[in-house]
């Protein structure tokens, strides 16, 4: 299987970091074109792929084409290149851009798949959710599932919800890093020097979502196990629920949600 990478920017770059270290691909397979000659010269020396001179240079011997560019290029590169993308697998990972806007840009006869990865697929820790366009077929499928498979876990969605995937999911790391950054602050103002308590809050972080995983148990049955009366824990989440958290990083993902909609229907 062949890959052309439309875009060899951060996350783009990610996921072809991920998939080589996964060993199911090579750097000689994969070929990358973004914006400028100089660009796509530093993106494929610093992945270890090949640069093609072209957007159409890369989908030419390609099975598979990822499109990894902003948004608001997306549909002016498929276009661009719609003759040399007949007959080929195009996997999106724009956020915002429906199936359908994508379809009309790179014409007949292209499958289409949108996913929504996020940025830990260049640790092999990520999550992608994975939207099949009616033209995708079940083989077709089966290599986005095994891509993503490969750097972390994927699941399928319907595209519809994808908005909602983007928000917690691709902008949620972010809202973890702001809680990561805070709780360390809040060590910081308590004595502790920055990075040790960079350390025992990307650890606190790190153990929440690991004792969810592995214990399979709800994260508010794992918070009561934390929190006993009149604690420490209970002291510090009462002013958490006061403060209104739970209700702000909700309307985080609201807002993250409305956004990718707002983008979708430009499309
Ligand atoms: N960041 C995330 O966590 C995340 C998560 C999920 C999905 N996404 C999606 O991933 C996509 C890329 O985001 P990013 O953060 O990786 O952006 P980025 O770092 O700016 O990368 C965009 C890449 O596209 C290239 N490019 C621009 N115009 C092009 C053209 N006409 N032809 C070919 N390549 C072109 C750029 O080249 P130059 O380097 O020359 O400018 C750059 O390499 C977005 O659509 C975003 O919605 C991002």
């Amino acid at each position: 299987m062949n890959y052309a990478v439309l875009g060899g920017g951060r996350m783009g770059g990610a996921l072809i970091r991920g998939m080589i270290a996964s060993g199911m691909t090579s750097g000689e397979r994969i070929t990358v074109s973004s914006k400028t000659p100089e660009s796509t010269a530093k993106a494929a020396s610093l992945l270890g792929i090949v640069a093609a001179s072209s957007n159409a240079a890369a989908v030419s011997t390609a099975d598979v084409v990822f499109l990894c560019v902003k948004p608001v290029q997306s549909l002016e590169v498929l276009h661009a290149i719609s003759k040399e993308l007949t007959g080929k697998l195009v996997i999106s990972i724009v956020a915002g851009i429906r199936s359908k806007a994508l379809h009309e840009a790179a014409g007949e006869g292209v499958r289409i798949i949108r996913t929504m990865p996020n940025t830990a697929v260049r640790l092999r820790k990520g999550i992608t959710a994975i939207a099949p366009d009616t033209s995708a077929t079940p083989e077709d499928l089966e290599i986005a599932r095994q891509i993503f498979s490969s750097v972390g876990s994927a699941i399928e969605v319907r595209e519809e919800d994808l908005d909602t995937v983007t928000a917690v999911s691709g902008s949620g790391p972010a809202f973890a890093l702001l809680m990561l950054e805070s709780l360390a602050q809040g060590a910081v103002d308590g004595g502790l020097d920055p990075e040790h308590a960079k350390t025992f809050a990307t650890g606190a972080l790190a153990a929440a979502a690991a004792l969810v995983h592995e214990t399979g148990e709800t994260p508010l049955a794992l918070r009561a196990e934390i929190t006993s009366p009149a604690g420490t824990t209970a002291a510090g989440l009462g002013v958490l629920e006061e403060s209104g958290f739970p209700q702000a990083v909700r309307g985080a993902v609201r807002a993250a949600r409305n956004r990718s909609i707002e983008l979708s229907s430009n499309s």
